[in-house]
């Protein structure tokens, strides 16, 4: 890790660690930090940051108590998480839920490979299609809790395929992710990827 990356986690810990307890409880206050990396309306430009801008409330709840118990690793969402009250985390649920999600645009050459799986699967490799989850559009299901996808940076996604498949991210007890993503290979993730950052969400 270098110098500049250091200093910001740092800074950023500091944050958490002495302003942020107090402000918790406002959520006004607490929304402008979750917007200096996630953006004012949850649609961030910055790929590695997730978008959660029409996030289902169920699933965002379920990250953040995830963060919380750090049973989901990422240092500085799981200190963000500890200084939030459950009541807070309905207000931003609620807050980011209702935001119009910023779609993206695919490459051209991942779109027939990405469609490929995310609609049929490949009964082959025993993958089940993404879209029987996910749904057609990528919107998720937010009754179950399932997330929405649509739109979201390809950066971002490949990085939670390649956490579920090597088993770092354990957010999900009945291991769906886990098991599919094992039979995912580095070049099925790609194209996954950025055919779900331009998938449009139907309303
Ligand atoms: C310093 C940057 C930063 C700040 C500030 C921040 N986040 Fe995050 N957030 C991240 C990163 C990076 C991830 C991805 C973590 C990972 O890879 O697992 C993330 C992930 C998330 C997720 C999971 C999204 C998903 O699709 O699973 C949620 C929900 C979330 N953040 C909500 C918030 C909220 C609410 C706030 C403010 C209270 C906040 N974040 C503040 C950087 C930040
Ligand atoms: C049987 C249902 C099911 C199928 C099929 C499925 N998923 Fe999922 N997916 C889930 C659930 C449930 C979660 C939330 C798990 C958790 O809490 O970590 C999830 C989470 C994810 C996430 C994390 C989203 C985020 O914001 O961090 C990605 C990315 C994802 N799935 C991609 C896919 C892809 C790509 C496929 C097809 C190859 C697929 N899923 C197939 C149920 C499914």
């Amino acid at each position: 890790m270098n110098i500049l990356k250091k200093l910001i986690i740092c800074c950023i810990l500091l944050i958490g660690m002495n302003t942020f307890g107090y402000t918790a409880k406002d959520t006004n206050k607490t929304q402008i930090i979750c917007a200096s990396c996630h953006g004012k309306t949850g649609n961030t430009m910055t790929p590695s940051y997730p978008k959660l801008a029409g996030q289902n409330e169920k699933y965002f709840i379920k990250q953040m108590l995830a963060f919380k118990k750090t049973q989901r690793d990422n240092l500085i969402m799981q200190n963000i998480a500890s200084n939030l009250t459950e009541a807070d985390l309905r207000d931003l649920a609620a807050y980011y839920a209702k935001q119009s999600p910023q779609i993206g645009i695919a490459r051209r050459v991942l779109v027939k490979p990405g469609q490929r799986l995310y609609r049929a699967g490949d009964k082959d490799r025993y993958l089940p299609a993404c879209m029987t989850c996910h749904g057609p559009a990528g919107e998720g299901n937010s009754l179950a809790g399932i997330p929405m996808l649509a739109g979201q940076h390809s950066a971002y996604t490949k990085a939670q395929l390649f956490a579920y498949r090597t088993n770092t991210r354990k957010t999900d007890p009945n291991q769906i992710m886990q098991d599919i993503a094992n039979h995912l290979t580095d070049d099925d993730i790609a194209a996954l990827a950025s055919y779900i950052e331009g998938l449009h969400r139907i309303h």
